[in-house]
């Protein structure tokens, strides 16, 4: 026998055998096998563990895959989780790998406690990009209260991509994520996690994501509480239209114009390097990552098998089929900076800043730009909302930089603020568990409209983010943390902690107790601020 398998094996085993000593924090045994994480000081990691086939060759664009491979040896969860594979707004190029479906657990070392109440993370990123690692745990493990655990799932069109009928449905990154809290509601007692106290948690993407969970019956056994930061299922650029469209042009794009049905689109595509498909996403941007959200959710075909979901969301809701969890869904009193900073940015080709070139191009822009290109039917009435939008918000003054602040508003009320509304209309009457809802208004020194336009001169307001890095923490994001952020920071991972924790389904920040909205005749809304807190009730959405 070749001496270095003789050598693995016996180096193998000698390992295998260490390994039941139970006083080994690290090593963790899964019904696939044993695994062993890593020591950071104050917390354990067990990252990129497999919760799904890779999803390549013919697994591309079907349905995760529950993984099923036993480990021979100890599996080495010590490598920080891979970006899934996208073309990086931020970055402006192509980064990561097909081969990304994991889950990695941060888990606090506190020696007063067997069993800790887990908090799971999902994403944000437009559907597009982003990825587990670009959100921090420091600040909750030092709380050393809570397990973080955190999602990766396909992105773009490899995430997204839905032909409309039975062969490409669509929601492949959603179904990715449902297949994840399944596995972390099997697996997190392994880690010291209380499976019956998961809540789970996202920004932006990610907060509609959690939403699109919770209106599934299932998830009532994989959370004991959802929140959703940021993005909620009615935002316009959640769930799609023209997705059909959109998948035969990705198709033109890389070398598949001869499909001349799905089937044909699917297999052909299947055939092409994945970095080839992703690479031709900017070639679909009108500028700069807009439609920032170019695939993503869509209603599949009632005949799918094993569909996401086949209704619209607002129907699921009225329909009461949904699971039955206590639920937070937020917004921050400017979060349309994220889409509206950016065009204070400069066109390379004119050296004028996009905002100005609106004055110009407002009607071919701004259905892209605020998600009703494929909602609205019609040119005329497309260019009738376009001209209302513009004459409600800037009435007959020019775009420029001096008028951003009301162009940014308009980004927010579209994009966010209006769904929160829209959402809680649906909730106090058809909701059967609380739903709470803050607002948070407290500015960054240096959040994203700085981030994004490059520019400290212009007031930006409370942005997009602006809450959740006080809770998933990344340094170079956020180089300042001001007195009053420590503190709310604070009472965020507190108020996160409790409702993992709850019976009573009650939720407070700090010392004020949020009320619910179900069944209430007012918007109920707690109004977060560098002073404190604030219950509000309102007839008209503030
Ligand atoms: C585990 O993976 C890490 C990072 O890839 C590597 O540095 C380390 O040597 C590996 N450990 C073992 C025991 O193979
Ligand atoms: C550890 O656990 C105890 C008991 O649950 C808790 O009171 C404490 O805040 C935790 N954190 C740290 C850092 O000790
Ligand atoms: C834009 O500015 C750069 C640098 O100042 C200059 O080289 C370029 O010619 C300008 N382009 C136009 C179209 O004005
Ligand atoms: C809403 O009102 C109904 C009818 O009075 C009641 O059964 C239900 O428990 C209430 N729901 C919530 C979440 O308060
Ligand atoms: C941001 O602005 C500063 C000065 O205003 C400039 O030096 C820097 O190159 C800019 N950075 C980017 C990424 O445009």
């Amino acid at each position: 026998m070749n001496c270095v398998i003789l050598f693995l094996l016996v180096a193998c085993f000698w390992t295998t055998s260490v390994s039941s000593d139970p006083d080994d924090p690290l090593l963790v045994e899964l019904a696939q096998g044993k695994l062993r994480g890593r020591d950071n000081g104050n917390f354990y990691s067990y990252e990129s563990i497999p919760y799904a086939e890779a999803p390549t060759g013919d697994l591309r664009f079907e349905a995760p895959q529950p993984y099923s491979h036993r480990w021979t040896g100890i599996f080495n969860a010590t490598t920080p989780p891979v970006f899934c594979l996208q073309w990086n707004e931020f970055r402006d190029r192509l980064m990561g790998v097909e081969d990304c479906l994991t889950v990695s657990i941060y888990k606090p070392k506190n020696s007063s406690r067997t069993s800790f109440p887990v908090l799971v993370f999902i994403h944000g990123g437009a559907f597009m990009f982003g990825s587990a690692v670009a959100s921090g745990h420091d600040s909750i493990m030092r709380g050393g209260n809570l397990i973080v655990v955190k999602i990766s799932y396909r992105l773009g069109p490899l995430g997204f991509a839905s032909t409309g009928d039975k062969e490409l449905p669509g929601n492949n990154g959603l179904k990715d994520q449902r297949l994840a809290l399944r596995w972390i509601r099997q697996n997190i007692a392994s880690f010291g996690g209380m499976p019956e106290n998961i809540l789970v948690i996202g920004h932006s993407a990610g907060g509609a994501s959690v939403h699109l969970q919770l209106l599934h019956e299932e998830f009532g056994q994989f959370a004991r509480a959802a929140v959703s930061v940021s993005g909620n299922a009615l935002n316009p650029w959640v769930v799609q239209e023209g997705g059909r469209g959109r998948a035969f042009e990705l198709g033109r794009k890389v070398g598949c114009g001869q499909a001349e049905n799905s089937a044909e689109l699917k297999s052909c595509l299947k055939s092409k390097p994945a970095v080839e498909i992703v690479a031709a996403v900017p070639s679909f941007f009108v500028l700069p990552y807009v439609p920032f959200s170019l695939f993503g959710p869509v209603v599949e075909p009632a005949d799918t098998p094993e569909a996401f979901f086949t209704q619209q969301p607002r129907d699921l809701i009225k329909s009461g089929k949904v699971a039955q969890v206590p639920w937070l869904v937020t917004h921050t009193a400017e979060d349309g900076v994220y889409n509206a900073a950016q065009l204070l940015q400069q066109n390379p080709r004119t050296n004028e800043t996009w905002i100005e070139e609106l004055n110009d191009r407002w009607f071919d822009w701004v259905p892209y730009l605020l998600f009703y290109r494929d909602s609205i039917k019609t040119i005329i009435e497309m260019d009738e909302f376009s001209r209302k939008l513009r004459q409600q918000y800037l009435g007959n003054r020019k775009f420029s930089v001096e008028n951003y602040w009301d162009l940014q508003r308009m980004f927010t009320d579209i994009l966010f603020r209006n769904s929160v509304r829209d959402v809680l209309d649906l909730y106090r009457e058809y909701g059967k568990r609380p739903v709470y809802s803050y607002v948070y208004d407290n500015p960054s020194e240096f959040g994203a409209g700085q981030q994004i336009s490059n520019r400290t001169d212009v007031y930006f307001g409370t942005a997009h983010g602006d809450d959740i890095l006080l809770i998933f923490d990344i340094a170079f994001l956020r180089p300042v943390i001001r007195p009053d952020e420590a503190i709310i920071s604070g009472k965020f991972i507190k108020m996160l902690e409790d409702f993992a924790l709850s019976n009573s389904e009650a939720l407070a920040f700090g010392d004020c107790d949020f009320q619910n909205n179900v069944n209430s005749t007012q918007y109920q809304l707690l109004r977060i601020t560098r002073s404190g807190c604030k219950n509000e009730q309102h007839n008209q959405f503030p």
